[in-house]
């Protein structure tokens, strides 16, 4: 890689001294070169990095022979609170919806999304929140969620603030979408969002890439980065002067996503839990969301990935039903101070995963390489790692066809296809147990679109009442739209 002379700009910057001595002179190897703006953003960037931290996480997770893999052993699956429908206690549930609507009534909540990924899987060109994916009136995801909140404000009387993390890719048409769209109907002064923090890629040898002479290669610091924004960006602040402890935190690709669910928000207060999260059964071994277990005595989430559970994934219980079936769908109730304390970081911070990944950057000649297979890592934090910081953590089962489809890849499984029929399963199933006759196959799925919103119902009883006040009775057929 290029060095620069000895009376260049580049040799003269202190900021570029501490990279030379941290072994990371290449990231201005075409300093010299560069216009006074491009240096000035080079600079910019780089006074981001944490040059530490990346000679940590090189040492940990790139040196060849560094375990990079958890430990396991005495790994068990986490307890969860089982449905009533599924053995719970209804009287604890009943208490617990009670005492989230309480919650909900004294404005004790915060919507909060997590929309600052790549979404590289779908492909989509544009923040993710702006796909479209209702089957009728092709609603973005970001409108279901704002009609969401708005519901919910009708109904308990105080409109939960709604906090957006996006990322410095996405920030700037987030915003511009919201305006344009009036907040789909909240106050714009209620509706907040902030950009996560970002981490260098490196290669594989721990050196930080270009991805242009002028740039490095940045990428958002993963949904565990949320905990730092949260606190960075004035957001729980914000919360606390308004009254809100909770944080109901939820990412931005599902959209059938109870986002302000009265009874998790009462499991959560009552347990007196800093961080709660709900669970699916798994639909098998294979299926690929993290597992809830407990380890060394604190609730932690596995990974699918991780290699060491791999064979753990086909255990059985004596009655045949999957030993680990607890999945992980990513969403979460956290305590606003808790989050603060882990922002603060100290002896409780969150770790940083490897990912490896094709990264698109330069060579050391300033060539542009695009690679074919993974050539560089990028560090992520994970928001479930703060899982095992957390006092009393629960998990409480939901039912995964009315809080679970979300829009991942652009075909197959988790797709907008997959996604747009469970919405269409979930309406014909809120019609039938409202005592309308409606024709589905054996999944539940209707033969055409229909579409109930947000601001009709958010649930099956909310539904029933809704259509039972509603006259005359629109006519069940394609295109049906209930608003
Ligand atoms: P995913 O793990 O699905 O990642 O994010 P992604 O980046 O959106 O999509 P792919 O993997 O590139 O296809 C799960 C949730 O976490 C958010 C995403 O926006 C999504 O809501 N997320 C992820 C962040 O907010 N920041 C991140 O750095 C990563």
């Amino acid at each position: 890689m290029a060095t620069c002379q000895p009376n260049s700009p580049a040799a003269s910057h202190p900021l570029i001294a501490t990279f030379n001595r941290a072994g990371q002179g290449q990231v201005f190897a075409f300093f010299d070169r560069l216009d006074p703006d491009s240096r000035d953003r080079l600079l910019a960037q780089a006074a981001e990095i944490d040059l530490a931290e990346i000679a940590r996480l090189t040492a940990t997770l790139l040196t060849p022979g560094a375990n990079t893999g958890t430990d396991l052993l005495g790994l068990a699956p986490a307890p969860y609170e089982p449905r009533p429908e599924n053995g719970g206690d209804p009287t604890a549930w009943a208490a617990a919806r009670a005492a989230g609507e309480t919650a909900l009534r004294d404005g004790r909540v915060a919507a909060f999304t997590v929309a600052g990924g790549q979404g590289t899987r779908l492909g989509y060109d544009g923040p993710k929140g702006t796909f479209p994916v209702t089957p009728v009136q092709r609603k973005t995801l970001f409108q279901v969620f704002a009609e969401k909140i708005l519901a919910a404000g009708r109904r308990f009387g105080r409109t939960p603030r709604w906090f957006i993390m996006t990322s410095h890719a996405n920030h700037e048409a987030t915003e511009t979408f919201f305006a344009t769209h009036n907040f789909f109907g909240l106050n714009p002064e209620r509706v907040h969002c902030f950009r996560q923090g970002r981490m260098p890629a490196v290669g594989l040898d721990g050196k930080i890439l270009l991805e242009a002479p002028d740039a490095i290669a940045l990428s958002p610091d993963g949904h565990g980065g949320a905990l730092r924004a949260l606190e960075r960006s004035g957001a729980l602040d914000r919360m606390a002067a308004d009254g809100a402890d909770t944080i109901s935190y939820f990412q931005v690709d599902n959209p059938l996503v109870r986002c302000l669910d009265a009874e998790f928000i009462g499991w959560h207060l009552l347990r007196g839990s800093a961080l709660s999260s709900k669970m699916v059964v798994k639909s098998g071994p294979e299926e690929k969301v993290g597992h809830f277990c407990v380890l060394g005595g604190r609730t932690v989430v596995i990974e699918y990935s991780e290699p060491a559970m791999q064979p753990k994934l086909p255990e059985k219980n004596p009655d045949g039903s999957l030993r680990f079936r607890a999945g992980s769908i990513a969403i979460h109730l956290l305590d606003r101070e808790f989050v603060r304390r882990m922002a603060r970081g100290g002896n409780i911070a969150l770790p940083f995963h490897r990912a490896d990944k094709q990264i698109v950057c330069l060579d050391s000649a300033g060539n542009p390489v695009k690679p074919t297979k993974p050539n560089g890592v990028k560090f992520e934090q994970f928001v479930f790692d703060a899982l095992p910081f957390a006092q009393n953590p629960i998990v409480i089962e939901t039912s995964r066809a009315d809080d679970f489809s979300p829009v991942k890849n652009a075909a197959g499984p988790d797709s907008p296809a997959t996604c747009r029929a469970d919405q269409l399963r979930q309406f014909a199933r809120w019609l039938r147990a409202a005592g309308v006759a409606i024709a589905t196959d054996a999944t539940g799925l209707p033969p055409f679109d229909l579409e109930i919103s947000p601001l009709f119902a958010t649930d099956q009883e909310t539904f029933a009442a809704a259509w039972e006040k509603l006259s005359p009775k629109p006519k069940i057929e394609p295109g049906l739209y209930l608003g």
